[in-house]
């Protein structure tokens, strides 16, 4: 047989073997298709098994913040995979004080007694646990959130989310007493008000919210929304929820999975307002993605209740030695790299670049972010700003607008993820601006198709 004859065979027959046994999440498990089967992966780019490289405009799952194949980050999760690959959590490891003590390097002063789990969705599972733990005595057990949210999959962190994908876990699934706040959302505001004049309504409802439902324990909030739009807030409006926290004592918590570990410019994005959490929570970014990790940050106050009561968490790959092993050499690359300061940079070069892309496409209604953390939402007509999809097309599985494009600009050669009527454009922290200069044309390329499609 023709060597690239039996290449392709050997490619398609490892994509069906994957797509039979393996659950597509979060998507219908019919028409998974061949996924694409991946050989390598360096820097900003994917090799796919024909040889073509990838521009990687999204970091796989806004996660692979350090680009692919950080040498020092691998060599570090070598190291400790040769010396003690696992240990229980019951045993005092260097890895373990190194990773705490790097973390309480660039975390707020004092929210440092850690829990490490294996994911976002677990480091929020824990974070809610311990808020209701820490309130139980006043008899609070209610946690505020916002429709345009991801927390999660597990029970707790699923019941907060905001999104579609909550609708899959009710009713059985679901925990009760969470309450959803309405979105900082200003391009769609839930008020139809409009920024001054609004007074930041959506805030100011949060204490209404509050003192109308009682018995309320905390909220959770991401700084900036990540998958559900890259929503960057008004100013005033996380100083304005701390302090709504902190008049009606309910424990304020930062889920940073998506927005920490430098997306935006700063280690995490709460600090773009000056405002410092009672728990933050964050995975993603921490090991660079080569080893799963969740991080849940406390107050030390807080983490103090559990002295006397104990804490009835945990789970047997708590505090992995080989996840932890990055943190230090992830914090040590960022230093070296002077990443922070090159996505401050490079944030103004994308903010510029897609800017153009609104004004040279009718389709594109908002651009938004910030650092390296970006959304383009599309619209169907900018005087009313209507979508092309909502919720309820995702839900029902109608075909998306925003997925096509993402296929569209798959072919030029760019993975960009898609999400019901937007992109979430987060490469790399490591991009160059020539590399970024490829991904916009690529999306140049793939808006022709939502601008061929604006409404009559
Ligand atoms: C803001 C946020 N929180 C929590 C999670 C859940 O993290 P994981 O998928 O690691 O469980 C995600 C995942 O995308 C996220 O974006």
């Amino acid at each position: 047989m023709v060597s690239h004859l039996r290449d392709k065979e050997e490619e398609e027959s490892i994509s069906d073997e994957q797509s039979l046994y393996l659950f597509n999440t979060w998507w219908r498990q019919r028409g998974w298709g061949r996924p694409v089967r991946i050989v390598d992966a360096e820097g900003v780019f994917l090799k796919e098994g024909s040889g073509r490289k990838i521009l990687d405009f999204s970091s796989q799952l806004m996660c692979s913040n350090l680009g692919h194949k950080n040498r020092s980050v691998i060599e570090a999760i070598a190291a400790q995979v040769k010396s003690v690959p696992f240990m229980s959590p019951a045993f005092a490891l260097e890895v373990r004080a190194n990773a705490a003590k790097s973390l309480s390097e660039i975390l707020p002063r004092g929210i440092d007694k850690l829990l490490f789990s294996t994911s976002g969705s677990e480091a929020n599972e824990a974070a809610l646990g311990i808020v209701r733990h820490f309130q139980r005595s006043r008899g609070a057990y209610k946690i505020i959130s916002r429709y345009a949210s991801y927390h999660g999959s597990t029970a707790g962190a699923i019941s907060c989310t905001g999104d579609p994908r909550r609708l899959g876990a009710e009713p059985a699934g679901k925990i009760p007493g969470v309450v959803f706040a309405p979105d900082c959302y200003c391009y769609r505001c839930p008020f139809r008000l409009s920024y001054p004049e609004c007074d930041v309504a959506c805030a100011e409802y949060v204490r209404y919210l509050v003192e109308n439902e009682g018995n309320v324990a905390g909220m959770i909030v991401e700084p900036i929304v990540g998958t559900n739009g890259v929503i960057v807030p008004v100013d005033e409006y996380l100083p304005r929820l701390k302090r709504i926290a902190e008049e009606f004592s309910l424990v304020f918590v930062a889920d940073e999975v998506m927005a920490g570990w430098g997306r935006t410019g700063t280690w995490f994005s709460f600090e773009h307002w000056g405002v410092v959490p009672d728990i933050i929570t964050t995975a993603k970014g921490s090991t660079g993605a080569y080893a799963p990790l969740g991080i849940t940050a406390v107050r030390r106050d807080i983490a103090e209740e559990a002295e006397n009561t104990g804490f009835t968490h945990g789970h047997t790959y708590e505090a992995h030695p080989i996840s932890l092993a990055a943190v230090p050499a992830v914090i040590s690359e960022f230093r070296r790299m002077d990443l922070l300061n090159h996505v401050r940079r490079l944030g103004g070069y994308m903010k510029r670049r897609l800017e153009e892309l609104k004004e040279a496409h009718p389709s594109v209604g908002d651009v938004r972010g910030k650092g390296l953390f970006w959304a383009l939402e599309l619209t169907k007509d900018r005087s009313r700003r209507l979508p092309f999809n909502t919720r309820a097309d995702k839900a029902k599985g109608l075909q998306l607008m925003a997925d096509r494009i993402a296929s569209e600009m798959y072919r030029w050669g760019v993975y960009q993820h898609a999400w019901i009527n937007h992109l979430v454009i987060a490469p790399p922290l490591i991009i160059t601006e020539s590399e970024i200069d490829i991904g916009i044309e690529a999306l140049d390329k793939a808006l022709r198709i939502s601008d061929q499609n604006m409404a009559a």
